[in-house]
């Protein structure tokens, strides 16, 4: 059992990673301010309503509670909004991260899981995507990734901070039966778009139909959010037994394009989804598939609720929750 900090565990991710870690034994408590997340996700854990660039709060909660690691959510999320308020994401993510991480140095919390995300290698030369890929961001959000994973590593190096840095392909799915799953308002994200197209009627736009991909849209890897959870945990059992500093890929190695999503929704609700199609969106890459075997080899982390049709059915035993709570 280990004591642990999770900053931004009121969202999507954090909360479905605070529930794993607390039915696993640990002992959690959420830092968040709440700006986008939700209480309603905090009520099994104790919650701390604190920001991330409020260092000295941070010092002083981590120097009481003296927990054994820490595990960082809280950034904000969204590729498209990023090109255009990048001072947004630059201060949230990197001078919020930077807070926290300088908190920990000052209260001896020498260890952290960080979000990362697949945005980090923009438009991969070859596919599936490993690790050794350079970094090749194309959005202000990739770019904040970077220069955090950039800043963990020099911290490792010069005081000893440990980190695993998980590179999140597409998050998606729910954990209905602990109330949770993705609240993001606005919504952006294909899977709960296109579930919503088939429940209310509201067509969802396909972005681009004239990608070199064998139906033409684009193709991603969707991971549930529920096995990334898990990926966390291991993540910090790793860290917590001595593991030095490491990035690892989160994705199931599989790719499935729009078109299949849209597919896969159609069986799940057993309704047409209504779609049009649209232009590219700015800064999607053709086909995002990880290669995983890193996490798989040296973590023994294996998806096992990411096959696409449950994910989808997920998503949408979750709807009702979400739309009782708007
Ligand atoms: N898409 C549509 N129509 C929509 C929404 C999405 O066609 O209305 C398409 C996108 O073009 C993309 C795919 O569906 O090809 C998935 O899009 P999402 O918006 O669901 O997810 P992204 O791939 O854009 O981004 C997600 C996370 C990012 C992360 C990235 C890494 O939100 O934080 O995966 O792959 F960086």
């Amino acid at each position: 059992m280990a004591k642990i900090l999770v900053v931004g565990g009121s969202g999507y991710i954090g909360s479905h990673t605070t529930h794993f870690l607390l039915r696993h034994g640990h002992d959690c408590v959420v830092a968040d301010n709440l700006s986008k997340g939700y209480r309603h996700n905090t009520e099994i854990s104790r919650l701390r309503v604190v920001g991330l660039h409020d260092t000295a709060a941070l010092e002083t909660l981590m120097a009481k509670e003296k927990f054994d690691a820490v595990v960082h959510f809280a950034a904000s999320i969204a590729v498209g909004e990023s090109t255009r308020v990048p001072q947004e994401y630059f201060t949230n993510n990197v001078a919020g991260s930077l807070s926290l991480l300088n908190a920990m140095i000052a209260a001896n919390v020498k260890k952290i899981v960080f979000s990362s995300t697949a945005a980090v290698y923009g438009t991969p030369a070859t596919t599936p995507i490993t690790e050794e890929m350079p970094f090749s961001p194309e959005s202000p959000y990739g770019e904040t990734k970077v220069m955090v994973e950039k800043v963990l590593r020099w911290y490792d190096r010069c005081v000893g901070l440990r980190s695993v840095c998980l590179r999140y392909f597409n998050a998606c799915g729910a954990e209905p039966k602990a109330g949770l799953g993705e609240e993001h308002i606005p919504e952006t994200h294909l899977i709960p778009l296109v579930l919503r197209a088939a429940l209310y009627g509201n067509p969802v736009k396909v972005f681009g139909t004239d990608y070199p991909t064998a139906d033409g849209s684009c193709v991603r890897d969707y991971v549930h959010v529920m096995d990334l959870a898990e990926a966390h945990g291991l993540a910090l059992d790793y860290l917590l037994a001595g593991g030095a500093t490491r990035q690892f890929n989160c994705g199931t190695g599989q790719g499935f394009s729009v078109l299949e999503v849209i597919a896969a929704a159609e069986q799940a609700t057993g309704k047409k989804v209504p779609y049009t199609i649209a232009s590219r969106r700015d800064g999607d890459p053709s086909v995002l598939v990880a290669d995983s075997s890193r996490i798989r080899n040296e973590l023994g982390w294996k998806p096992v609720r990411s096959e696409l049709l449950d994910i989808v059915k997920d998503a949408l035993e979750f709807e009702p929750i979400r739309l009782s709570r708007a």
